[in-house]
């Protein structure tokens, strides 16, 4: 017996070193981690237990039954963090560069398996070269086996990926499908087609990390929800997101002990500004709300116009969306729509209550909104709001202007609790250009044009640039005081905790994509 543990001890040792140690110094270099180092620093201290250490390919192609490694270059198992199960797979880059080899898909496929059977969250570290070269389109059916899956897994389990190095080609796809793609900064990248495909093609010269750095994804495309400086940030940017969350879309997110004392916020008082036109930080809005220093952003520096993210607020995870007037004057547009309606989706998939902090002037105008398709862009966030189930509060601090009124979680569509600060102006459009519009005649028949346009700029401010107009109809369940608004959203999701809406019976629906 002695010799067959020291046997599996042996292979077991092999095992943990991957590609060797030169290649373990090399990645060093980089100033990355290697998968083993991100797996165990990700997980609660000795709760990981590998599934598949010992697999090795099947290729016996270009010599490559002489070149074997235990674990062909992706480590997989499960584990916890903060206590939750969570199974997990990261990429070796030091054997074969992490390339994705039939073998190698079939033991991500096999966490993923498990993750959907048993209802947990799936957690995936890219770091890899792509398709198995050697394999070809063995290769190509492992990561459409992997797609498939993030289909099936897609609202029932939350499905994470970092990506920590490269991933290119049709490896993109698998993080495109899952909830949420953390990127870090320098050392990974992604993209369809890398610099000398983009040069061959179509004469660009581009790096690396101008086409496809986290930078890059996490300002211009929007593929990156959060980036980290370095690999350790980004896995614990993993565990923060994973404590906000369900383990799955049956659950909801435990309610963390919350001591309820400061529920009265005096300085949510001091925020909007006296000028309707001036803007302010919705940020601070959202921090003068929650629970402290709970707020986490997603997509921060991506469609800044609008911002979401998660929070707790008294001790219950909460998904926030709002309107940012320091941006864009917190105006609906393109990506902005995009941004929030993938995060609403969300929310609504793992039963996370949201609310809606809602400055908004109206959607953006120009050429280039409605040729990019505002219309079909502007309607997901539209859709996304209406079909969702899970408890929705909506407070109004000040513009609710036009269509994007509607869309902000309005009554009609759907929101359960409507509140409107007194600073709210609840319009089809700002006064001024109201005035414009509808007294144009008798404005331009004014021997004194500027004080008429003035006088009824005041008189249509004075009927609709209020929130007692909604008010009066029902559409605002109340208009409260900045101060209280605090007690008023915990007492209103603790109300609505057990809100349960039947849909019609339906394949399912079609939103605008
Ligand atoms: N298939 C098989 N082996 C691969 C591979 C792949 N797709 N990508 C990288 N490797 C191997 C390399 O042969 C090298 O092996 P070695 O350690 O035995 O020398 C090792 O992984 C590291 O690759 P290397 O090129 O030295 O690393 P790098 O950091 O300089 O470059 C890449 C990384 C990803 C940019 C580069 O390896 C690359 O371009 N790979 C091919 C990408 C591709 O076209 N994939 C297929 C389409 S999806």
């Amino acid at each position: 017996m002695e010799s067959k543990i020291k046997d599996l001890n042996d292979k077991l040792a092999l095992a943990y070193l991957g590609g060797g140690q030169d290649r373990i110094d090399k990645q060093h270099e980089k100033k990355k981690l290697t998968a083993r180092e991100r797996v165990l620093y990700l997980l609660d201290d000795g709760s990981f237990e590998e599934i598949g250490a010992l697999v090795t390919h099947r290729t016996k192609d270009f010599g490559m039954e002489k070149q074997q490694f235990y674990g062909d270059g992706v480590v997989t198992g499960y584990g916890t963090v903060h206590g939750k199960l969570v199974y997990v797979f990261a990429q070796d880059f030091t054997v074969f560069g992490g390339s994705l080899s039939e073998t190698h898909a079939e033991k991500i496929c096999k966490v993923m398996d498990l993750a959907l059977k048993v209802g947990a969250p799936i957690i995936g570290l890219n770091d890899s070269g792509g398709a198995r070269i050697q394999e070809g389109v063995r290769s190509l059916g492992g990561y459409a086996d992997i797609f498939y899956r993030n289909v099936q897994a897609s609202g029932v389990i939350p499905q994470i990926s970092a990506i920590m190095g490269p991933c290119a080609g049709g490896a993109v796809y698998s993080p495109a499908m899952t909830d949420f793609t953390i990127m870090v900064q320098d050392t990974s990248y992604m993209f369809v087609t890398g610099p000398n495909v983009v040069k061959t093609v179509t004469n660009e010269n581009v790096t690396s990390e101008e086409l496809g750095g986290a930078s890059t994804h996490s300002t211009k495309s929007g593929v990156a929800h959060i980036t980290a400086t370095n690999d350790v940030d980004c896995l614990e940017d993993i565990k923060k997101l994973i404590s906000y969350l369900p383990q799955n879309n049956t659950e909801t997110t435990p309610l963390l002990p919350y001591d309820l004392k400061d529920e009265i916020r005096e300085e949510l008082s001091e925020i909007i500004p006296d000028n309707a036109n001036k803007p302010y930080d919705m940020h601070s809005v959202i921090n003068g709300i929650i629970d402290t220093d709970s707020f986490y952003e997603i997509h921060k520096d991506y469609a800044e116009n609008i911002v979401v993210g998660f929070a707790r607020l008294g001790g219950r995870s909460i998904g926030i969306v709002a309107n940012q007037p320091m941006y864009l004057a917190g105006v609906l547009d393109v990506d902005s729509s995009k941004k929030a309606a993938r995060f609403v989706r969300f929310c609504d998939c793992f039963n996370i209550p949201l609310l809606v902090l809602e400055d908004v002037p109206g959607f953006l105008p120009g050429t280039d909104q409605e040729w990019r398709g505002i219309i079909l862009h502007g309607a997901k966030l539209l859709y996304a709001f209406s079909e969702a189930t899970v408890p929705r509060v909506t407070v109004i601090t000040r513009k609710a202007y036009g269509g994007a009124y509607d869309v902000m979680n309005s009554k009609h569509i759907g929101a359960d609790m409507n509140f409107a600060w007194p600073s709210a102006e609840i319009a089809v459009m700002g006064a001024k250009g109201a005035a414009e519009i509808i007294f144009k005649k008798e404005i331009n028949k004014a021997e004194d044009k500027e004080a008429k346009w003035k006088e009824k700029e005041a008189e249509y401010a004075q009927l609709f640039a209020n929130p007692y107009s909604a008010a009066e109809r029902g559409f605002i369940d109340e208009v409260i005081l900045p101060k209280d608004t605090r007690r008023k959203l915990i007492k209103a999701f603790a109300m609505l905790k057990d809100k349960k809406v039947d849909g019609p019976e339906r394949k399912h629906g079609n939103i605008p994509l």
